[in-house]
């Protein structure tokens, strides 16, 4: 299983996002405080040098000497200066590894998230949105841990020090030179806020951009058909513009920002020149401190300018943090909790009594269900399009939780059984069936969790009369369906399907709808090869062709949500009632059919 061990984020998810950070950084908080205490250590070095520089003016150079003294202080130079340069070195790159290593856990989280989320949940959501929280946000989160972050332990040490190393100099001067801070930092918080709500606006249009990517892409055969690129261009454009509007608002307030913080350090800097040179120039200071004030003073200037840029890339990252976040907060499905899942398997009875279900509270889908089927039995479901066919065998491997009534499976409640391992025990070929860009051998064995040897993938590949079309590709098992490969016709794929399903050797087997797009010829070699296979199971046929239900143990006849009729084929032929009406049509239709043959 590919869950992260000792990173259970569900634990970050905290409505204070300092405190989301904090959790976030477990396991990683050690090698950030030394990073914070190396960054210290250069901020150090670096007034020391100033320090240094003071003594080198005041007492040697003024005095006059050129002793051996200037050769000791010239190596103290170049040794502050390498001191500080590996300090920083040391700081940058292991605040950079663990943000990698960060960023590379979320991911995985992220996407392993991504795969337990409910049914419920992928119906309701976009995917170009869930794309873009896992990818372009989790960077901005990467980007948080690996410079903001850091950043932040720089800016304040950096002040810090140096503030206390001007206090040392002459402390008025100091004071005088950090005038401007209040106003700087209440500039940064108001802009921050700004920046936030603008990113976030951004962030979100963007995925709407994504979405309607991913759409149009997936189905560029419907834009094709219908001839709606034009129209679906000016969507995009529109979507668009509205993307560089809300990236134009962004920017605008960077360009506000930025000048004015700017000014407001440049006053204070020159401001500070000009009242240290005036001391100087007097006598209340020495040329030595005011040339060790003019370097520092830069640094204390620095931290200063970047704290607005700091807390305006910070609310980038928070935005985007707030976005993964929200998605971790979703809950996930249970596949293992469950007190009954026996080592054996499932014989594979199952009984529903007065089942009723719902998507939306007040749009009931399936109402009043009941009916039993012993180990081993066939039913098959018929009825209209949209009658809750699909949503009932939906519901046995728990893809969806019913509302009211029970399902029983071997005479115990399936709310019992874990999910994961109902799943190993259901087989369903679903009615619109996905294959991955994979060839057809790892598509086939695609629900096996083990080795499977190729005679197991040709004999279900047989059963599913798609062998010999295989063995006619010029790479045989080994071709790639999808984007890098063939394009397989809906029946192919229909048949991989019931193949990949068939190996997997579920007890109880579904099959939705899964012979629908093959011709009579096939489905009949498929009904024949599943008819042996069927034998030692439970099977579910949902079909139209009253010749795919016939051989059923109990026909259900659905009709908007109801069973509207019950019973084998033969019992419902006797009675006057759906079934026999879409027999008699569909025999008509084939009578009619034949003649016509016949008569060519
Ligand atoms: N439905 C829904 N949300 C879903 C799936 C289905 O609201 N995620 C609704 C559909 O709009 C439909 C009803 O549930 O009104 C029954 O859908 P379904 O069980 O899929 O009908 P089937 O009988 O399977 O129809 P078909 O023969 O077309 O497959
Ligand atoms: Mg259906």
């Amino acid at each position: 299983m590919a869950v992260v061990t000792g990173f259970d984020l569900k634990g970050a998810v905290s409505d204070n996002r300092v405190a989301s950070i904090w959790k976030l950084a477990t396991g990683y908080r050690n090698v950030y405080a030394w990073a914070t205490f190396a960054m210290g250590l250069a901020a150090v070095f670096k007034a020391l040098t100033y320090l240094l520089l003071r003594y080198f003016v005041d007492n040697v150079l003024i005095g006059g000497q050129l002793t051996q003294t200037v050769f000791i202080i010239a190596l103290g130079f170049v040794g502050l200066a390498l001191l500080e340069g590996s300090f920083t070195f040391f700081s940058r790159s292991s605040a950079a590894r663990v943000a990698e290593n960060l960023a590379r856990n979320l991911r995985d989280y992220v996407y392993d998230h991504l795969m337990r989320l409910t049914y419920t949940y992928h119906d309701k959501s976009q995917t170009g949105e869930l794309i873009q929280r896992s990818t372009s946000d989790v960077d901005a989160v990467r980007r948080f841990f690996s410079d903001q972050a850091i950043m932040a332990g720089r800016i304040v040490l950096l002040f810090v020090v140096n503030f206390i190393a001007l206090v040392y100099l002459y402390w008025p001067l100091a004071l005088a030179s950090v005038v401007v801070v209040p106003i700087v930092v209440v500039l940064s918080v108001y802009f921050f806020g700004r920046v936030s709500d603008a990113y976030e606006h951004f962030q979100d249009q963007e995925a709407v951009l994504s979405t309607t990517l991913q759409e149009n892409l997936s189905g560029i055969r419907v834009v094709k058909a219908f001839a709606r690129h034009d129209y679906e261009t000016d969507k995009f454009e529109g979507d668009n513009w509205e993307q560089f509007e809300r990236g134009k608002r962004l920017l605008s307030l960077h360009s506000v920002f930025w000048p004015i913080s700017d000014i407001l350090c440049g006053i204070q800097l020159v401001g500070g020149f000009f009242l240290g040179a005036l001391l100087a120039i007097n006598g209340t200071i020495t040329v030595g401190t005011y040339l060790a004030y003019a370097g520092m003073v830069i640094w204390l200037i620095w931290p200063m300018r970047n704290l607005g840029r700091l807390i305006v890339d910070m609310s980038v990252g928070l935005v985007s943090l707030q976005r993964v976040l929200d998605l971790i907060r979703v809950d996930k499905e249970d596949l293992e909790t469950g007190s009954h899942a026996p080592a054996e398997g499932v014989a594979g009875g199952i009984r529903v009594e007065n089942l009723t279900f719902w998507y939306e509270e007040g749009h009931p889908v399936l109402q009043d269900i009941s009916f039993e089927v012993k180990p081993g039995e066939v039913v098959a479901l018929l009825g209209s399009t949209g009658s809750g066919k699909s949503s009932l065998v939906n519901l046995l491997p728990r893809f969806y939780d019913y509302q009211e009534g029970h399902i029983y499976l071997d005479g115990v409640e399936i709310t019992e059984y874990p999910r994961h391992y109902l799943r190993k025990q259901i087989g369903i070929v679903e009615q619109e069936p996905f294959l991955f860009s994979r060839t057809i051998r790892e598509n086939i064995a695609f629900g096996v969790g083990r080795h499977v040897t190729d005679e197991e993938v040709h004999a279900a590949a047989r059963a599913a009369a798609l062998h010999d079309v295989i063995e006619s590709f010029p790479e045989g098992y080994n071709t790639l369906v999808g984007e890098r490969g063939v394009t397989l016709s809906g029946g192919q794929k229909q048949r991989v399907a019931v193949a990949r399903t068939l190996l997997k050797d579920p007890r109880i087997l579904i099959l939705d709808d899964a012979t629908s797009s093959v011709d009579t010829e096939t489905e009949s070699a498929i009904r024949e090869a599943l008819g042996r296979l069927m034998e030692q199971r439970t099977t579910f046929i949902i079909a139209h062709r009253i010749q795919s239900v016939m051989i059923a143990d109990l026909i259900l006849v659905m009709d908007k949500g109801r069973i509207v009729q019950r019973g084998t084929h033969d019992e419902l032929m006797q009675v006057d009632g759906i079934y026999r009406r879409i027999y008699s049509m569909q025999a008509r239709i084939e009578t009619d059919l034949e003649k016509e043959l016949q008569g060519v």
